[in-house]
């Protein structure tokens, strides 16, 4: 008998038959210059969490003070941690990501590297996703009993405000929305990945703020603890960030991004419908009523051209359909126009000023312009 043919029972037989090597849980630390701090994390989580299957898994932003490398020596002999290394990143959000989708774990838990979350809350957390109670279990400094430790006032007031901010953003209430200390199903944060900003410190309210439906979340107080070692990386940067966000979830809520795609290409047309005018007059003895119209037909099939390639690309018309679809949004905005002079008369009819009269008509016709395309030019199949 060869070598090789003795070696396959052999190799068959050590070959972990499933469950032997797979986790209940997966813990992502995510770490930028926590040297300091690496091992009293492991060693913390290994005192909490034990009875559950569960690897680490740490994110580490190529830190310059030899965090990877605490690491490594403390997984040479452990199978159940591992080192994802990120060359020229950076980002809490994105690392956090990162590590959740690097695991087969079912469950994931999201923990600070240095020391300040109190991962004897973890069990509780992990066992109330488990059971399905809860998408989302959050380790919480300001529902009842949680704190935030010994804060200064500027920080405290800052974290509040934010905090506040962003619950005018979710549908649920969740005290702590902006925590960095929470265990979630992998699936669901899977479901929402093209969703997510994945930009900044604050994964968890881009997770809870994405979803269209919400998550299931519930919280269970804690104390968060000052640092042992290292410092904070929350600086300005940090905090801009996630004003974009919010800014940006606002934005989607009250304008749906289709209608400020329309509302842009519209605002373009009106620049080619200028340059077109403008073209046309240059013609010796071009009337100016045949010039107007010109533009505006021009200006128009620029808008159905770009808004059938870009605001409704999902909806794309082609063919014949592209010809109809040309017809009846040239009818739309006719009519939208007929409704925009309409309205800007009968306002200014009323002593209203000339220009809210004029902005007012212009308004209405393009909201009719949007509402009607979508549901006549565009209209779903
Ligand atoms: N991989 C990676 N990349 N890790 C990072 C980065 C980064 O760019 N920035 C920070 N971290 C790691 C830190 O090493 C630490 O383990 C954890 O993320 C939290 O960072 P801190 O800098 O300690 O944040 P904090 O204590 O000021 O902020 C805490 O409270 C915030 C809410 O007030 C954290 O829990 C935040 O998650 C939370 O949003
Ligand atoms: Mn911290």
């Amino acid at each position: 008998m060869s070598t090789v043919a003795a070696a396959v029972p052999h190799f068959a037989r050590i070959r972990p038959s499933a469950p032997a090597f797979s986790y209940d849980l997966a813990v992502v630390v995510p770490t930028f210059n926590e040297a300091d701090n690496v091992e009293r994390i492991v060693a913390s989580l290994d005192l909490a969490l034990d009875g559950i299957r569960y690897e680490i898994v740490f994110v580490d932003d190529w830190s310059g003070d030899g965090t990877a490398a605490r690491i490594a020596a403390i997984a040479a002999d452990r199978t159940d941690i591992r080192v994802i290394r990120r060359f020229d990143r950076r980002g809490l959000s994105s690392a956090v990501i990162e590590g959740m989708m690097a695991t087969m774990a079912p469950i994931v838990a999201v923990i600070d590297g240095d020391g300040q979350h109190d991962e004897k809350l973890l069990p509780r957390l992990f066992a109330l996703v488990r059971s399905g109670n809860a998408d989302v279990a959050i380790g919480s400094r300001y529902c009842a009993n949680g704190s935030t430790g010994n804060w200064d006032s500027l920080r405290l007031r800052c974290s509040r405000a934010a905090t506040r901010l962003s619950q005018m953003v979710l549908q649920s209430p969740v005290a702590d929305p902006m925590s960095g200390f929470f265990v979630v199903r992998r699936d669901r944060v899977e479901a929402l990945l093209p969703r997510l900003s994945g930009r900044g410190f604050k994964i968890l309210f881009d997770l809870l703020s994405s979803s269209p439906e919400p998550l299931r979340a519930i919280e269970l107080p804690f104390e968060f603890r000052a640092r042992t070692a290292g410092e904070s990386k929350l600086g300005t940067g940090v905090v801009l960030d996630y004003l974009v966000t919010i800014a940006d979830r606002l934005i989607r809520r009250v304008l749906p991004p289709r209608l400020v795609m329309f509302a842009t290409v519209g605002t373009l047309g009106l620049g080619v419908h200028v340059a077109v005018l403008r073209a046309m007059l240059a013609f010796e003895n071009m009337r100016f009523a045949t010039a107007q119209t010109v533009a505006v037909l021009i200006a128009i099939a620029f808008n159905f051209l770009i808004n059938n390639a870009v605001t409704f690309r999902d909806r794309t018309l082609k063919g014949w359909r592209f010809v109809a679809g040309l017809g009846s949004f040239y009818a739309v905005c006719g009519i939208g126009a007929l409704a925009n002079v309409g309205i800007g008369v009968v306002l200014f009819s009323e002593h209203h000023r000339w220009w809210v009269s004029g902005v007012a008509g212009a308004l209405v016709g393009s909201l009719w312009n949007f509402g009607a395309a979508m549901l006549v030019t565009w209209r779903k199949r």
